[in-house]
């Protein structure tokens, strides 16, 4: 695992509770925008995770507050929910959620899935991390599993990463490493694997173009 997010993962250990107090604030100042973006992606959650077969095993990484991770339970399946930060851990459970400490560069899956989940996390992985998170994710899946994730879009950024402290939703009082990758990046290490990339789009931001979202299939 890399330097990089090895120290972010202590900024997070430290502060994860100021990141849940900071974005349900963010929430609270535009609940329309807010509604608008949760809609949005429980229709990509909906939409992709219809093929899987009933109560399938679905696991989540990084779930942070776990409300994707309710919204997917509710919509049938067995969820393992997953953090490395106590406090994440804790909200996460707090729902309900079976929720485990889980480093995605360190740890072995505990089992095999249908689906992985996996939103706002490339956001602090290098290349490296990026590949063997990928590579990880094909092994753990079941057969015709699916692997959704996002990763900022390199093309709204003036550089590939930086460390930074946003304000607003992200803001946590401690700068975290953010990599931003452009689709030929990802593109070219999904090639890596034998993943089949089955859809992907740009969302998000001004310009609907903040993010690169990937839904592969193995
Ligand atoms: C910006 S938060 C997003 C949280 C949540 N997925 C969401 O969309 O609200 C980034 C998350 O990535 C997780 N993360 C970063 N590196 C990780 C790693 N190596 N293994 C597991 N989780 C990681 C952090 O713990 C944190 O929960």
């Amino acid at each position: 695992m890399s330097k990089e997010n090895e120290k972010t993962l202590e900024i997070y250990k430290e502060k994860a509770n100021l990141y849940l107090a900071n974005s349900i604030e963010h929430d609270r100042l535009d609940p329309a925008k807010a509604k608008q973006k949760r809609e949005k992606l429980e229709k990509l959650i909906t939409t992709n995770f219809s093929s899987l077969p009933k109560h399938a095993k679905v696991f989540e990484i990084g779930s942070g507050d776990g409300l994707n991770a309710k919204f997917i339970e509710n919509l049938g399946f067995e969820v393992t929910a997953s953090d490395t930060a106590d406090a994440f851990i804790e909200a996460s459970q707090h729902q309900g959620l079976k929720t485990i400490k889980f480093n995605a560069l360190k740890d072995p899956f505990p089992e095999k899935y249908y689906a992985v989940f996996c939103w706002r996390v490339f956001v602090h992985f290098t290349t490296e991390d990026a590949l063997r998170t990928i590579q990880k994710v094909y092994d753990t899946l079941e057969d015709n599993g699916i692997f959704i994730f996002n990763a900022m879009n390199r093309e709204i950024k003036d550089v590939d990463n930086e460390w930074i402290d946003f304000e607003g939703e992200y803001h946590m009082g401690a700068e975290r490493y953010y990599s931003y990758f452009t689709k030929k990046d990802l593109d070219t290490i999904i090639q890596k694997t034998k993943f089949k990339i089955e859809d992907f789009h740009k969302d998000g931001g001004s310009n609907n173009n903040k993010w690169l979202v990937y839904v592969l299939r193995k």
